[in-house]
């Protein structure tokens, strides 16, 4: 098996995600797989599937999202969680990753699921831990079970198979990513994986948020699949099935200048841009959370094009097949 080789010569724990780079698309094609698999099993059975296993969840950022879905997903089938946040453990009095870590397994943890602001955190924390490490966010790197859930809304939204993908999955689809590229972790896993199913991926954003190096992020795209920059949000819209707002994240503008009325007019995502400018039925993405009123219209978040809430729920889904894979419990349990 592909993923347990890799992960072996890596030097960490079979069934860990850290990044979507080296993640095959039969790999993605079995985690969609499962988590169709986990979707419709009745609640009861679904319980027992990580029954008396052990997650920990290490948050060294905030999250709502994330974290939450995590956690219930673990909780929904079975298996017992902690929750280690750096503002009130021993985080806070300077103990370091690795000695969190190692109490973390030494207290019974099989799994970590890490957020933390430094960019290949997980990476080190499966190597020090020997133990199945999920990236749930590392700094301005990667997100890459976010990807995978982005994936799943896309595919049903846009009327494809979601139980399955291949090289050519989304060939002609085209998905707009507009805001602050330079910054997000959720726009590098999804430039990173969407061109090797097949996608145009074009990148939108004034300079200072999207330089010119985040092209680099194409450099894996197999056949079919391409990275772009389209500066004009209007002239990217328009050939848009897909269109990905982000966040502006201010926590990592440091000293950046950024006029916030002329981006709102400029990048907006409003009710009349969306009208006007995108085909009908262009779906509507944010990986949350959103600020109403800058990067898009309260009315487009709430709107019948917005896939929103469908990415949270999704979030949930897709966790639970990763937890499952994690710790390998398909064998005995599925
Ligand atoms: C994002 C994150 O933390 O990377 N949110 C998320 O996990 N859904 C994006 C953000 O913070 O803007």
């Amino acid at each position: 098996m592909v993923r347990g080789a890799e992960a072996v010569s890596a030097g960490y724990a079979a069934g860990s995600l850290l990044s979507v780079v080296g993640l095959p698309v039969a790999e993605v094609s079995r985690i969609l797989q499962m988590t169709a698999q986990l979707e419709r099993m009745p609640l009861r059975e679904k319980a027992e599937v990580l029954r008396g296993r052990r997650v920990a969840l290490l948050f060294y950022e905030s999250s709502t999202r994330t974290r939450t879905s995590f956690e219930l997903a673990a909780k929904g089938l079975g298996a017992s969680t902690t929750l280690v946040s750096d503002k009130s453990s021993s985080i806070e009095k300077g103990e370091s990753l690795k000695d969190t870590g190692l109490t973390l397994r030494a207290l019974g943890a099989e799994c970590i699921i890490l957020r933390h602001n430094a960019s290949g955190a997980p990476e080190l924390l499966a190597r020090m831990t020997g133990l199945p490490v999920l990236n749930a966010g590392d700094g301005m790197h990667e997100h890459p079970s976010q990807a995978l859930l982005d994936l799943r809304t896309m595919l049903e939204r846009l009327g494809l198979p979601s139980d399955r993908v291949d090289a050519a999955s989304l060939r002609g689809v085209t998905v707009v990513i507009t805001g602050d590229i330079q910054h997000s972790r959720v726009a590098r896993s999804n430039g990173l994986l969407l061109p090797r199913l097949g996608a145009r991926v074009v990148l939108c954003g004034p300079e200072g948020l999207l330089p010119v190096e985040a092209l680099g992020m194409g450099r894996e795209a197999a056949e079919g699949g391409s990275v772009e920059i389209v500066r004009n949000f209007e002239e990217a819209l328009r050939g848009a099935q897909v269109v990905m707002m982000l966040r502006i994240q201010r926590e990592r503008l440091a000293g950046m200048e950024l006029d916030l009325t002329e981006y709102t007019e400029l990048y907006q995502l409003s009710e009349e841009r969306l009208r006007r400018c995108a085909p009908e039925g262009a779906v509507v993405m944010h990986p949350g959370p959103m600020i109403r009123g800058l990067e898009i219209a309260g009315a487009v978040a709430d709107g019948p094009q917005s896939a929103i809430e469908r990415q949270v729920r999704n979030g949930l889904e897709i966790r639970s097949a990763l937890l499952v894979r994690a710790l390998d419990a398909t064998a005995q349990n599925m």
